[in-house]
């Protein structure tokens, strides 16, 4: 890591909305780390920061020259795709949250993947752990079949489906909370959990499993009414939006799409993000906070403080993994949406 100066590791952002301003929260209470540049669009807006004009630039160079560690909060695809392949070409290690850049710009990133220099284990489920594991430990354990719910936003929205609350109102909610993104029609629309779901196919079933084939599969929640959700209930069950990755026709499939999730599935009643991973090696489940600023911020320090030690960032898979022997356990069917 190239260190831009003596004394604590200085954290550059660029981004402070939800999940920056949640960042710089635990950064002060951190003697190791300090807050450094911040890069944000509108240098207006007030900020939860005691001196903003030491800190905040609307320039992303900005912050890549005035920091050990690059952290990318600011979302979308193409301007920070930019900004961290600029932070890598200078040998920042980069920390993101950002699976759409992820999902979508992979291939440019894979030679800092493969040099372990991006860590991003906020992209996928948020405050709970999927990304180091499944390219760590489960790796010894053959997947058969995974299945994960990967949207915060979508669950708060079909829970308060649920409880009668219109669906307008209820993604204003989430959006309140500081679960939805930036457009929240990514989020109800599978979007989001589709780019979460690409980069876990990426890393647990096919190196080669790209977006285009990951979004062609998928399915959001918009097209639902509440009275399908609430049928559901009164069978005992939940309407869920999940995400799967399942070996069909010889080839590993990513698909996303409201399914009917049965009492006593693994899955089922859920409140945050979930992935059961079934491999040669049992059963999995992994579950947590998958949206919230400080959840989220909690998982990126997490990762800021591998980045800081010199530990690489998780590794790309080398080749697909094995068809499965193991007949599929769940073959969740969709719902229909009327
Ligand atoms: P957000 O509240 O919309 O904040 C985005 C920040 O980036 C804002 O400060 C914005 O500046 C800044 N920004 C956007 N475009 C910029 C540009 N071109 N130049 C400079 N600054 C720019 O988003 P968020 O909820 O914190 O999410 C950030 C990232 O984390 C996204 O990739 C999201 O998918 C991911 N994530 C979010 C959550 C969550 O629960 N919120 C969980 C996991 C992952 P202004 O403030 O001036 O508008
Ligand atoms: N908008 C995302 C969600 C944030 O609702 O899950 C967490 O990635």
């Amino acid at each position: 890591m190239t260190r831009v100066h003596d004394g604590p590791v200085r954290v550059g952002l660029l981004g402070f909305g939800t999940v920056g301003s949640a960042l710089a929260d635990l950064l002060a209470a951190r003697p190791d780390l300090e807050l450094g540049p911040v890069a944000v669009r509108d240098l207006d807006k007030p900020r939860r920061l005691a001196d903003p004009q030491r800190h905040l630039t609307t320039d992303p160079q900005a912050v890549i020259d005035g920091a050990d560690v690059v952290v990318e909060v600011m979302g979308g695809v193409d301007v920070a795709t930019d900004a961290m392949l600029a932070a890598l070409a200078q040998d920042r290690p980069v920390v993101t949250a950002n699976k759409a850049a992820l999902a979508e710009r992979w291939e440019a990133f894979l030679p800092a993947l493969h040099a372990g220099r991006i860590h991003f284990e906020a992209a996928v489920m948020a405050g709970t752990p999927a990304v180091l594991p499944v390219a760590g430990p489960l790796r010894g354990s053959a997947p058969t079949e995974l299945h994960a719910i990967l949207n915060g936003t979508c669950t708060f929205v079909l829970q308060r489906l649920e409880e009668g609350v219109g669906y307008d109102a209820a993604v204003r909610e989430a959006q309140d909370l500081g679960y939805a993104e930036a457009d929240p029609t990514l989020d109800v629309g599978g979007i989001d959990a589709a780019h979460k779901l690409a980069i876990l196919a990426r890393l647990a079933v096919d190196p080669d499993l790209g977006w285009d084939r990951v979004r062609a599969a998928t399915r959001g929640i918009d097209a639902l009414t509440p009275a399908v959700v609430q049928e559901a209930m009164e069978d005992g069950g939940k309407v869920q939006l999940v995400g799967s990755l399942v070996h069909e026709d010889g080839a590993w499939a990513a698909r996303v799409r409201p399914v009917y999730l049965p009492a006593g599935h693994p899955l089922e009643g859920r409140a945050g993000a979930a992935l059961l991973y079934r491999g040669v090696g049992g059963e999995v489940l992994l579950t947590g906070p998958g949206a919230g600023g400080t959840e989220t911020a909690a998982a990126v320090l997490g990762d800021v403080l591998a980045a800081a030690a010199g530990r690489p960032g998780p590794a790309p898979l080398a080749a697909p993994a094995p068809a499965p022997r193991a007949a599929r356990l769940d073959d969740l069917g969709e719902i229909d949406p009327a």
